[in-house]
Parts: C-alpha cells; structure tokens; sequence
C-alpha cells in the first residue's frame, strides 16, 4: 500500500497548501491557563472532572464563525484536536462517556466544524493525542500528567492491573471511528512519543512504540485510508509523511540524512500557550506572523497557526483581530505562498528580503521584509527578468542603473528601483516573470 501510494501523492496538495489553522480546544479552555492545566497543577482526574467537565458550555460555539476566519485569513486547511492529552473527546465516540455529548453542549461538536471547514474548502485534519491522562488502564505517569512526582511507590500502586495493551485498543478503535464517520480526512497529527526511558512491562517513565502499539495503529491508519497525511510523532522513524517542527522556523530547507528535502511543517502559537490563555500577554503581532510564513515557505515549509477558541466556543478578540490582519495581507499576496518554495540556490536573496518560487510558473517573488532607498541590488538576476510588478495591485516595477551604479555592480547585479514611499502592506511583494 506505501508503494501504491507514495508519501510525496499525499503530500502533493499540501505543500501546495502552505498555511493552515490549528486548533486546539477542550476542556482546559474552561482553566483558560495552559493545555497542560493537569499536569502543570497536579490536577486529579476526578478533580478536572468536577471543574470542567461538569461546567463545559460553549453556547457561543459557531463553527461557521471559526471556518470563515480561517478562509479570510488564508488558511487552506485546518488541525483540530479532536482528543488532548486530556483525554477529553470532541465527537460522539463510542469507547468512552467522557466526550462533548455528555457535557452541557449535549453534542458532537466536532462533526458541525467537519462540515462548515469543508464547506469552506478547507482540508480536515485530526490532531490526536497518544498521551491521555484520563483513560484507567493507560499506565500513569511518573514524568509527565497529573500524577507525576507522586512518588515511585504511589505510582507503582496506582497501576497495579492497568493494561497498557487495552488503552492501545483503545485508540485503534476510536482513531478507525475518525477516519471513517467523518467523510475523507486529509490529516492525521498524532502527539506525542517519549520513548527514551520506555521499558516494556512498565510505561510509568516513557512511552513510544511499545505503549501505543505504534505499528498496529500505523496498520489501522493506513489500511482505512491510505491518502491520510500522517505526521511523525508515532515513534515510528521513516513512517511519517511530514516533519513537524514545533514553536521554531528551522534554519533553511530541512534535509533528509541523505540530504533530500523532506516536507514540513512549523507548528507555532500566537501567544506561547495552544489551549485558551486569558492571562497571556506574549501575543505576537500580525506582521510577525506574515513574516514567519514568508520564512517557512522560502524554506519550503508550511505554517500551522494556532487558535486556542474560549471556552464558550469563540476565537477571542486578539486572535480574530490578527487573523483579520493577516487575511488583509493574504487577500494581495497569496500568490507568493501558495504553490511556491524555496527559490533555486542561485537566487540568493538581497539583504531584507526574502525570495520564494513558484516552479510550475517560474515567477520568483522577492518579499521586501525591510525597505531600503530606492532600490534594491539583486545578484544572478541580469538578463533573467522578463517582467516584474508589485503584487499588491500590479503595478510595473523596473530596473535601472546611474553611471555610478553601473561603476560599482557586477555584471550579473540588477538595481529593482523602488518608490522612495513603501507601499502601505505590511510585507511589500515583488513579483518576478522569469525568461
Ligand atoms: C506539544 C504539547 C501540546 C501541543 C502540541 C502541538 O506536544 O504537548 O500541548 O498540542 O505540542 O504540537
């Protein structure tokens, strides 16, 4: 089946796609202060229960809403986490009472945001925890979750006749209701391994391949959809179609071990937490989040935005205001992302800028990330250019050289002669038609 399917067919929409939403929302929301609420707080199951599971109303929840601001804003597919590491479950799963329909929202909530994503032409990823905090026969967790640093003796006593294999049932059998009560899913993001202390007949300190049964869920995975996108958080190395590098931009094009570009993608957050953080203050502007896929993309990577919706179901106002701001930007210059890369070696990008590449079209597009005076010199470009304009409203941009210019270039130099005025977006766009 890998060899009838290729990861690269999979993939082929994807890195075309370039910027998606991720979203991460569940009963934390409620805490409003970290995903990781649990864990962070020593928080016991029974006690999460009675906070939060007990108090969940999102009356506000318009999928709609979410769907829009995504499109608006550029997105062209989007990752929900349908289960946290919380344990708590979004859809109407049939292994466990602890799901949306039997909170105060008294429904599937994940299936509405299915429709209203697609019915905006976004593709539908499935982010799934591997780590659960909630499951009984899941070992507890002298490391990580909410028991962690109780000590070796409680944790021991607490599972006695858990059964890791169960809870790895468990999963198989919720992620086969995903991927087929919910129409064709695009992505599967599985999160996350730590198998560096795993030992087989106890999971209390590290989990991976053998706690999840990696490779039967792989096995599950692929034989119910062999198209799905899969990341690489399995444990599985080589089994993951796309490198998922977290909360950084990598340095340049990731590279394989035999030094083949692989596909990948950044997952970033606008404020440092993924689930709602009221009291959160570390909001990153909206140029920033434009420059940061301008980076990706000239590295020939996607970004994976994330908005963490309150808990009454709403993205608050400083996630909508950016994602407003954003869709300004993408609204002129999608052009330069979508279906683009990293430009070829010998476009070496001037100083401030940034180029990506669309191969299919041969237009090279060179972001002004800082504006300088009137021109911008740009190396290998003479005798290349067959035509350039802004992309923001396609107006003619041309090169030109005084005689003292023309003294101190080199002969492969061009000066790009800009107005003296930037124009009033927030990263400027040089499109370049290619000879
Ligand atoms: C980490 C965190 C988690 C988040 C994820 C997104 O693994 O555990 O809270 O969902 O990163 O990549």
């Amino acid at each position: 089946m890998q060899q009838q399917n290729p990861s690269s067919n999979r993939t082929k929409w994807f890195t075309k796609a370039r910027f998606g939403m991720f979203i991460h929302w569940g009963l934390y929301a409620g805490a409003a202060r970290n995903e990781w609420i649990m864990h962070i707080e020593h928080i016991p199951t029974e006690e999460y229960e009675r906070r939060y599971f007990k108090h969940f109303n999102p009356d506000l929840y318009d999928p709609e809403v979410w769907a829009k601001a995504a499109a608006d804003a550029g997105m062209q597919y989007f990752v929900i986490t349908t289960k946290h590491h919380e344990g708590f479950c979004l859809w109407d799963t049939k292994q466990t009472d602890y799901k949306a329909p039997n909170t105060l929202a008294k429904r599937d909530l994940l299936r509405p945001m299915v429709d209203a994503f697609r019915s905006h032409g976004l593709h539908v990823g499935f982010y799934y925890s591997l780590l659960d905090w909630h499951h009984p026969m899941n070992f507890v967790d002298n490391r990580i979750g909410p028991y962690r640093a109780i000590g070796d003796e409680k944790i021991a006593e607490m599972n006695k006749g858990r059964e890791q294999a169960v809870y790895a049932k468990y999963m198989r059998e919720q992620v086969t209701e995903l991927l087929t009560q919910y129409g064709p899913v695009d992505i599967l993001w599985f999160d996350f391994s730590y198998p560096d202390r795993e030992h087989p007949e106890n999971f209390a300190l590290g989990k991976g391949r053998l706690a999840w049964e990696s490779e039967k869920l792989l096995e599950t995975v692929r034989s119910l959809a062999p198209y799905v996108i899969l990341d690489d958080r399995l444990d599985l190395p080589g089994t993951g179609d796309v490198v998922t590098p977290e909360q950084y931009t990598p340095p340049r094009v990731v590279k394989d071990r035999d030094g083949k570009p692989v596909v990948w993608e950044a997952c970033q957050t606008f404020s440092g937490s993924w689930g709602y953080h009221r009291d959160e203050y570390s909001w990153r502007p909206a140029g920033e989040i434009i420059r940061t896929l301008i980076d990706c993309v000239s590295k020939d990577g996607n970004l994976l935005l994330n908005v963490g919706p309150t808990a009454r179901g709403e993205f608050d106002a400083r996630a909508m205001d950016r994602l407003r701001d954003i869709g300004k930007w993408m609204r002129y210059h999608s052009d330069s992302i979508y279906g683009c890369g990293a430009a070829p070696e010998a476009f070496i990008p001037p100083s401030g800028c940034a180029y990506t590449y669309n191969a299919e079209t041969k237009r090279l597009y060179l972001h002004i990330l800082s504006w300088p005076y009137k021109c911008i010199y740009a190396k290998n470009l003479a005798g290349k250019i067959e035509y350039m304009r802004f992309l923001h409203d396609h107006s003619e941009i041309c090169t030109g050289l005084c005689d003292f210019q023309k003294a101190q270039t080199t002969p492969d130099e061009v000066a790009i002669v800009l107005p003296s005025v930037p124009p009033a977006v927030e990263v400027p766009v040089i499109e370049i038609f290619l000879k």
